[in-house]
């Protein structure tokens, strides 16, 4: 398999008449397993909007999106909740854990979803703990855990569908810069480990040290990558 995911000349436009927004024009790129890329650029520049048509969450208005060989917005659709929980994994600026939840509970609810339950989803929420060193916070409730801590855990909330595609939104923004470089650190150790593909919205040109690739987005189109 070549790619894990796929933009071909994705544009987006939201509203019409005077206030028609073109957010994204002409967009392609595409990721192999394996390959971390940052997303950079200006406030507005249509970063979210780009990660939220790769997650399948906002149709575009052109151009396709390819997952995992799958060719998404050309005619026949698929189901995309169900490719959503099987393929994707979602990480945010807030960790977003459920409150009443506690850290293991939080990794196995993902699980459920796609009908893997009992004793197989326990021992992979706890391999996924201890992996992201927050075993000994497992029953913790997310209220319980620092900023850092909570978004290990969202990240192996994230990978516990052994996703094809990791989309991170500036998963670092709420977290000083060493906590920061440690999200980094492990968005790394994950793609090269795990060959997940991963793409990562970052503000911060101190965070792009480890990435194969920088997109820098403007107005809506990719101006540079290196
Ligand atoms: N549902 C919507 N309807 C109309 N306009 C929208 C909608 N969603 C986003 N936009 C506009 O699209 C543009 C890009 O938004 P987007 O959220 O993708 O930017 P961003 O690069 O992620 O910015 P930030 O760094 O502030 O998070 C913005 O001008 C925004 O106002
Ligand atoms: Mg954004």
């Amino acid at each position: 398999m070549e790619y894990a995911i796929e933009a071909q000349y994705l544009s987006k436009t939201y509203g019409e008449g005077r206030t028609r927004v073109e957010v994204l024009k002409d967009v392609s790129l595409a990721v192999r397993p394996g390959e971390l890329f940052a997303i950079m650029g200006p406030s507005g520049s249509g970063k979210t909007t780009l990660l939220t048509i790769l997650g399948l969450v906002t149709e575009p208005t052109h151009g396709r999106v390819i997952l995992d060989e799958e060719n998404i917005y050309n005619g026949r659709r698929p189901d995309l909740q169900c490719l959503r929980r099987e393929k994707l994994g979602f990480i945010f600026q807030l960790a977003n854990l459920i409150p009443f939840l506690t850290a293991r509970e939080n990794i196995l609810l993902p699980l459920e979803l796609i009908g893997i339950t009992g004793k197989e989803a326990r021992s992979r929420a706890t391999e996924l703990l201890k992996y992201l060193e927050v075993a000994d916070r497992a029953d913790h409730h997310p209220e319980q855990l620092s900023g850092g801590e909570k978004q290990r855990v969202a990240i192996a909330r994230a990978l516990a569908n052994e996703p094809k595609v990791i989309l991170a939104d500036e998963p670092t923004a709420s977290l000083d810069t060493e906590r920061g470089l440690s999200v980094m650190r492990l968005l790394r150790k994950l793609s090269n480990e795990k060959r997940t593909a991963i793409l990562v919205v970052t503000h911060d040109t101190r965070m792009i040290t480890e990435v194969d690739q920088v997109i820098h987005l403007q107005d809506g189109r990719i101006v540079d990558t290196g």
